[in-house]
């Protein structure tokens, strides 16, 4: 059927977090008129404003945070990459989040006078955080919440711009594409579908948390960019590399229960019952893992401890709670309340006594791998970029450092609004809705992002065997084929996340299983898994 109108934009940026905003903001200074379209509720819609830890800059030796970004990474990170993300760093920061957002990340005692001058090279005013597989602190922060300081700033920013619209409550359903060439998206908004045809078309649209019960994501990161994408026919890299955070505290029961059951968990809340994340800054800190029998372990695991590369520690406590029947973070060696005021809080809604340890376990975290892309953020296909969590750009390799996420967001999203604002728009055909009935039937989306989430939990979680992991691919595939049948003949939003998430599942899964190597967050075992999701 027909639209009953379109639009145009030099730019189309699509997703709201900090990649997708420093895009829109490169893209502007060149001179592009850009829209940016994000289902995301604000401000917490976005992961970026969940980010706890903060950002690493580079301080007297810029070699040494390449090598222990390579390090984490087990080797696999591309050196070029991490140079300009090395490289940019300080400007960018300085530049963008001091200078232009005014972020008042956190100064030593001795220089909080100094706060307001203090610029990202300014490297005596900063209280530098230490975490996991850091040769020595170098994380900017505000707190344990810098993505709120960051993230915050950076919308009211760009709405007093006029070069740049922002639509909320706007979900990208499909990219139009015309001959090896991206020319924009279909969008959706209360049910009406209309396609903006765009010069360059911009991907930012965060995480997969939701292909799993247990995530640090806000719901509705359901990969739609990366699925996107690839159903356009561009190439994605490193599907298989799922980063799994150790220190989450699980949240009630009820509320993981809802979850798995397809119950709507409103985007990003943060109810007093719900899971969060316990930055590894705690840790970085001092802060140890104790077994269920009060046993410190990761010593056992790892020369450094509860230092070692996140994988590493996510495994261990995995392990740990397996065999001793829980992990509690021991915060008694430092002064928790009072460097973390912001994690005590949480704790204390929940009724967490956390002088006696707080319960922790895995959650999904961070997709190493995306869209694959170079080092101005453009993927294989004419005029698209993808930039931040759905974008490969080759910094994480098989395992990504501590605070470096928002980061590449800052770096590839500047980077790859200055090369995206070069086009103009063109009318082309977009894809033919068949626009029968936009509801679904009933219970639709949810009884399949059960069975969706239940496998990937199940096999495509800390440990893969080759068994579960053809397991999985058959479930999924059968899935998908399930939610294709109704594609374009509705045009309810549930039924393009459910597309996107079955599509990116599949797209982690194939990956897993033609990796036969166990390296980073991938790491296959033997034994297909004890319980089983189909
Ligand atoms: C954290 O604060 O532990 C998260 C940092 C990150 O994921 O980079």
């Amino acid at each position: 059927e027909d639209y009953d109108d379109y639009r145009t934009t030099d730019v189309l940026v699509v997703g709201s977090g900090i990649a997708g905003l420093a895009a829109a903001l490169g893209a502007a200074r060149e001179g592009a008129e850009v829209t940016v379209a994000t289902k995301a509720t604000r401000p917490e819609g976005a992961s970026s404003w969940w980010a706890q830890g903060g950002i690493a800059v580079s301080r007297d030796d810029p070699d040494q945070f390449k090598e222990d970004i390579l390090t984490a990474s087990a080797d696999t990170a591309d050196p070029e990459a991490v140079d300009v993300l090395v490289d940019e760093a300080n400007d960018a920061v300085s530049e963008v989040l001091v200078d232009t957002l005014g972020v008042e990340f956190d100064t030593s005692d001795e220089t909080e006078a100094g706060a307001a001058e203090a610029s990202a090279d300014d490297a005596e005013a900063f209280d530098f955080g230490r975490e996991a597989a850091h040769d020595e602190p170098r994380i900017l922060h505000v707190d344990a919440s810098t993505g709120k300081a960051i993230h915050v700033p950076f919308l009211n920013y760009l709405d007093d711009r006029d070069d740049v619209t922002v639509r909320d409550d706007t979900a990208a359903l499909e990219l139009v594409s015309h001959e090896g060439r991206v020319h924009g998206a279909l969008l959706e908004r209360e049910g009406d579908v209309t396609p903006t045809f765009a010069g360059a078309t911009v991907l930012a649209t965060g995480g997969i948390g939701d292909l799993y019960t247990r995530s640090t994501n806000p719901d509705g990161s359901t990969g739609d960019g990366i699925a996107m994408a690839a159903l356009a026919g561009a190439d994605v890299a490193d599907m298989e590399y799922v980063q799994f955070h150790p220190t989450v505290y699980p949240g009630s029961e009820a509320r993981s229960a809802s979850k798995r059951d397809g119950e709507p968990v409103e985007s990003g809340d943060d109810p007093d019952d719900g899971p969060f994340l316990v930055s590894e800054a705690v840790r970085g800190e001092g802060a140890h893992l104790l077994n269920g029998d009060g046993e410190r372990f990761m010593p056992d695991y790892h020369a450094d401890a509860e230092l070692a590369p996140r994988d590493v520690v996510a495994r261990a406590v995995q392990t740990e709670i397996d065999e001793t029947g829980e992990v509690v973070l021991d915060v008694s060696p430092l002064d928790f309340g009072g460097e973390f005021p912001d994690l005590a809080e949480k704790c204390e809604a929940r009724g967490v006594d956390w002088e006696s340890g707080i319960p922790v376990g895995p959650a999904e975290h961070f997709l190493c791998g995306g869209v694959d892309v170079d080092t101005r953020g453009r993927a294989s296909l004419d005029r698209l970029y993808a930039v931040g969590e759905c974008s490969r750009t080759g910094v994480h390799g098989a395992n990504r450092l501590a605070s470096t996420s928002l980061l590449e967001g800052l770096v590839w999203g500047l980077r790859a609004g200055e090369d995206a604002a070069d086009f103009d728009p063109a009318v082309v055909e977009a894809p033919e809705l068949l626009d029968r009935d936009p509801a679904l039937p009933d219970n639709f989306a949810r009884e399949k992002f059960h069975r969706l989430r239940r496998t990937m939990d199940e096999y495509v979680g800390l440990r893969r065997s080759p068994d579960d992991l053809g397991r999985a691919q058959a479930v999924l595939r059968r899935l998908k084929g399930e939610v294709d049948a109704y594609v374009r003949t509705r045009t309810a939003r549930s039924l393009y996340e459910l597309r996107h998430a079955s599509v990116t599942a599949l797209l982690v899964t194939r990956a897993a299983a033609e990796n036969g190597e166990s390296v980073g967050t991938h790491n296959l075992v033997e034994e297909p898994a004890p319980s089983r999701a189909d």
